[in-house]
């Protein structure tokens, strides 16, 4: 029984008095006149008497209780309906008999919910400074070289042969850098925006992952790496963002290069028809990925610390880009990873 509401509150009130009328009728009448116990009237009378008191007791407790309860609670309930903008209809069933336990429910469910939005958006807030942080942090090197290259040039370096063109051609590298960090960074947030429209077309996705293999032949010869794509022996058409899907194979080729074993490794690429889709696994023999690090690869500017290690270039923005892709063609993306042993990265395209 819960003891907190009017109606079982009214009838424990109504109960006491009862009890304590009984009571003293027994003391009273013990002490006048104790022979009309004999006397089957007595307990009659006492009979209908409680039970007038305890109905009337209690009708009286619960409305009262009632009354008070209620013009407390109606303007926290008119509040919480108002903020919860879109349920006010529900004011309407203010005034019936149960509106205690509604009360109750809703401002369970409404606390819930709040908490709920509040861990989001210190969520947001915390990914929202580590994001200006980063940004920042991965501008920071580009302009530092930048500003150091033009400073030794302007004390006297522009006239010195040995290094005025070396460090002209570093400064553009620089720039290059921070041009594709911005870059980089207006398509994530194009992406996360939903404001990039794709061009779907039809397109065989085997010769696309081939002219991107060629395209980065050279790199993968500098770091030991051999590319194998394990030809089906027939177009696969798909249909997606051509220009989008080359930049999510070059993005994933690039790191199976990039994170490759230094002492040579090889990058395969397979294609596996699963009924409705296609999907592209490109595995390498590379440095791997850590378990608990796999689903975080896919963060803005996250990097492993075995990525670190490898290369210093990277800025972690290549995957970010990769997910947002597929995810806005509504198809998935997965890895696969063993440290020292390879990764496996996959995803799936709609088939024509
Ligand atoms: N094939 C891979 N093998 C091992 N680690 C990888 C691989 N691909 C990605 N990673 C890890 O995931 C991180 C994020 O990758 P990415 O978003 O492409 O950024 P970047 O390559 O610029 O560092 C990398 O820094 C690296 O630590
Ligand atoms: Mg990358």
């Amino acid at each position: 029984m819960k003891f907190h509401e009017p109606r079982n509150l009214a009838l424990l009130n109504a109960g006491i008095i009862s009890g304590v009328y009984a009571f003293l009728f027994f003391l009273t009448i013990l002490l006048i006149d104790p022979h009309s116990f004999s006397h089957p009237g007595t307990f009659l009378a006492l009979f209908i008497s409680l039970l007038l008191l305890f109905s009337i007791s209690y009708f009286i407790f619960r409305f009262t209780l009632e009354r008070f309860i209620y013009s407390k609670i109606r303007l926290i309930y008119k509040s919480i309906h108002l903020v919860k903008a879109g349920k006010k209809e529900k004011a309407t069933q203010m005034m019936d008999s149960h509106m205690i336990e509604h009360v109750q429910e809703e401002v369970a469910q409404w606390e819930t919910e709040k908490v709920k939005e509040i861990e989001q958006l210190k969520q947001l807030e915390l990914y929202r400074r580590d994001f200006i942080g980063n940004v920042s942090h991965e501008l920071k090197t580009p302009l530092f070289n930048i500003q150091g290259y033009v400073e030794t040039l302007l004390d006297g370096g522009l006239e010195d042969p040995t290094i005025n063109r070396e460090y002209l051609k570093r400064t553009d590298k620089s720039i290059d850098r921070l041009i594709k960090i911005v870059e980089d960074l207006d398509e994530i947030s194009l992406l996360e925006s939903g404001q990039i429209k794709l061009k779907p077309a039809y397109f065989d996705v085997v010769s696309l992952t081939r002219e991107v293999v060629e395209s980065m032949e050279m790199k993968a010869q500098k770091h030991n790496i051999r590319i194998t794509l394990k030809d089906p022996g027939k177009p696969i058409f798909v249909s997606a963002d051509k220009e989008k899907i080359r930049q999510v194979l070059t993005n994933i080729i690039d790191n199976s290069i990039r994170y490759g074993k230094k002492e040579g490794g090889n990058t395969k690429i397979t294609f596996f028809d699963m009924g409705e889709n296609i999907l592209t696994e490109i595995t390498d023999s590379g440095i791997g990925i850590e378990t608990e690090d796999i689903p975080r690869v896919f963060e803005r500017f996250y990097r492993t610390g075995q990525g670190r290690a490898a290369t210093k270039k990277g800025k972690g923005l290549g995957l970010a880009i990769v997910k947002h892709i597929i995810e806005a063609h509504e198809q998935t993306i997965n890895i696969r990873s063993t440290i020292g042993v390879g990764t496996t990265f996959g995803f799936t395209l709609k088939k024509q």
